[in-house]
């Protein structure tokens, strides 16, 4: 890869064209209960790096605004929530949620000089225990998201978010290779509460060479990685990308099906988003109990700042004993941070221009394609990108056997999109 190929795929900022491209989606910004109540604490919010407060005012109504005082550029995070507006401890000048100014105290009112001032304001939705926001031009904005996890009943998914200290394309790479999972987390795939059990496990273990066929989708790729199974049959575990960073990891068993978005912060910091739903059935007691002690893809984080314990400043807990005696591969505890320990070790934006790609990353490659083809397409001709319409996110991932010959996009069919009532296909 070229190094202006890497640049232009890694920088999200403001008019940046990949950064012009993740404002043209509706993206996850905070979980629901952040956010929890009328006038209830303001929240500091950082995507494509920009920086803004989220608030809920005395309404309910929720608001997404530039974090800097208009006046002289107080953190509005310091700011009082109070009277349908979020006011600057500095002078008392305050702000609705459209980041509209409402008052300044100074100023005798007659002088509507409040009105003139406005700060930069983006839309929040709340859908599915998510807080929503699209930081585009509002007459380009999308229909609201309808990834099925954040559509199903609340009782079947739950979500979390952490802190991942690296560019959110390197995280996400690690999404889309399922190539990885014999290898980094085949010491969890029989223990973890949320993996083990299933007799896809048994596949995944057996054939560490998976060959790769991706096809493309109305909105991004299906990667179906292909490893043998008895009697001549495959295992095909299929991985549904979806523009511009939105992934899902192919099921096993009756587990709940898993998946994630990787939502860059700044160019070297990302939200690792990850969200466990079952289409068919309440979440067990059980199961929601391990998401929440950072089991499967969930992880053990600090509050306030989301950041994992195991982070690089404790070298992530790695255990060279449990290394060494094959308990967990990379010694280090648990499958998120197994992911995110790697991808963070490439530094904060990975040199693409030394790497040396395989068969086994072809999902890869043509992600990065489509990218760069979808930013360059946007900035020279304004074409709006795939991944927006609703359709585009009606998506699942499939674990399927199937018999030699049969194209998986053909064998698995109609289990590759998300059908409300209907269960996921899993081995
Ligand atoms: S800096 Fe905010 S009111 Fe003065
Ligand atoms: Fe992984």
């Amino acid at each position: 890869m070229k190094a202006e190929q890497n640049e232009l795929l890694t920088r999200t900022g403001p008019a940046t064209p990949m950064g012009e491209l993740f404002r043209r989606y509706w993206v996850p910004a905070l979980l629901a209960w952040e956010l929890p109540e009328p006038d209830c604490p303001p929240v500091r919010v950082q995507l494509l790096s920009e920086r803004m407060i989220a608030f809920r005012d005395s309404d309910g109504k929720l608001g997404l605004i530039d974090e800097f005082c208009a006046h002289r550029g107080v953190s509005l995070y310091y700011g009082r929530n109070e009277e349908c507006g979020l006011r600057c401890p500095y002078h008392g000048w305050k702000y609705d949620v459209t980041g509209q100014c409402v008052e300044v105290p100074s100023e005798p009112e007659e002088s509507g000089f409040c009105t003139k001032i406005k700060l930069k304001s983006y839309p929040l939705i709340e859908r599915g225990g998510v807080l929503w926001t699209y930081m585009g031009p509002p007459d380009q904005q999308p229909p609201e998201p309808e990834w099925e996890f954040a559509t199903v009943p609340a009782e079947q998914s739950y979500t979390s978010k952490r802190l991942q200290e690296c560019n959110y394309l390197q995280a996400m790479e690690g999404g889309i290779d399922s190539s990885h999972v014999s290898f980094l987390h085949s010491g969890s795939l029989n223990t973890d509460p949320l993996f083990k059990g299933a007799k896809g496990n048994q596949y995944n273990l057996k054939d560490k060479k998976p060959v790769f066929e991706v096809v493309e989708s109305d909105g991004g790729l299906y990667i179906g990685a292909r490893r043998n199974a008895e009697d001549g049959k495959y295992y095909w575990r299929i991985t549904p990308w979806v523009m511009p960073c939105f992934t899902m990891v192919p099921p096993r068993g009756d587990h709940p099906v898993h998946g994630h978005f990787w939502i860059p912060i700044d160019d070297h910091n990302c939200w690792a988003w990850s969200f466990d739903y079952h289409p068919v059935r309440a979440l067990a007691a059980e199961e929601r109990k391990a998401m929440e002690d950072g089991k499967g893809i969930h992880v053990k984080v600090f509050p306030v700042t989301f950041r994992p314990l195991q982070n690089k400043d404790n070298n992530y807990l790695i255990d060279r004993a449990a290394q060494k005696a094959g308990h967990t591969f990379s010694g280090v505890e648990g499958i998120g941070m197994q992911d995110a320990s790697l991808q963070e070790s490439m530094g904060p934006i990975q040199d693409r221009t030394k790497e040396n790609l395989v068969s086994t990353d072809n999902g890869i490659i043509m992600a990065r394609h489509r990218l760069m083809k979808a930013a360059k397409e946007l900035a020279a001709k304004g074409t709006l990108p795939p991944g927006r319409d609703p359709v585009h996110q009606k998506v699942r991932s499939v674990a399927v056997v199937l018999p030699s010959g049969t194209p998986f996009k053909e064998g698995a069919g109609e289990a590759l999109k998300a059908k409300k009532g209907v269960a996921q296909t899993s081995v």
